[in-house]
């Protein structure tokens, strides 16, 4: 199974099994980490947020223009930003490395 690690806001990495076709929200989620994912993933929200390693950003599927309007709203918008609901785990995304955003803006309440 592909693995990917999650670096969070103190700093610290957890490394974690990332199963094909889960999204990063999901896998998120499932190792009680702090992303929000406020709409569940409908690209309502960017409580979602992640920030892609940079050598691994290439790696990833480009992003909707949905998912660049909702991107652009996030807190603490970087280069890599995207948005962790919209990227599902393949193969080719093995050994991903995202930061978990300190904060997020969310627009639901
Ligand atoms: Fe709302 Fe990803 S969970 S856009």
């Amino acid at each position: 199974m592909p693995k990917m690690t999650f670096i969070k806001p103190d700093g610290s990495r957890l490394e974690v099994d990332a199963p094909l076709g889960a999204t990063i929200l999901e896998i998120a989620h499932k190792n009680n980490l702090a992303l929000e994912g406020a709409c569940e993933g409908s690209l309502a929200c960017s409580t979602c947020h992640i920030i892609v390693a940079d050598e691994d950003f290439e790696r990833l599927p480009e992003a909707s223009e949905d998912e660049e309007d909702m991107l652009d709203l996030a807190y603490g918008l970087t280069a890599t930003s995207r948005l962790g609901c919209q990227i599902q785990i393949t193969e080719e995304l093995d050994e991903l490395v995202v930061t978990l955003p300190d904060g997020s803006n969310n627009m639901l309440v």
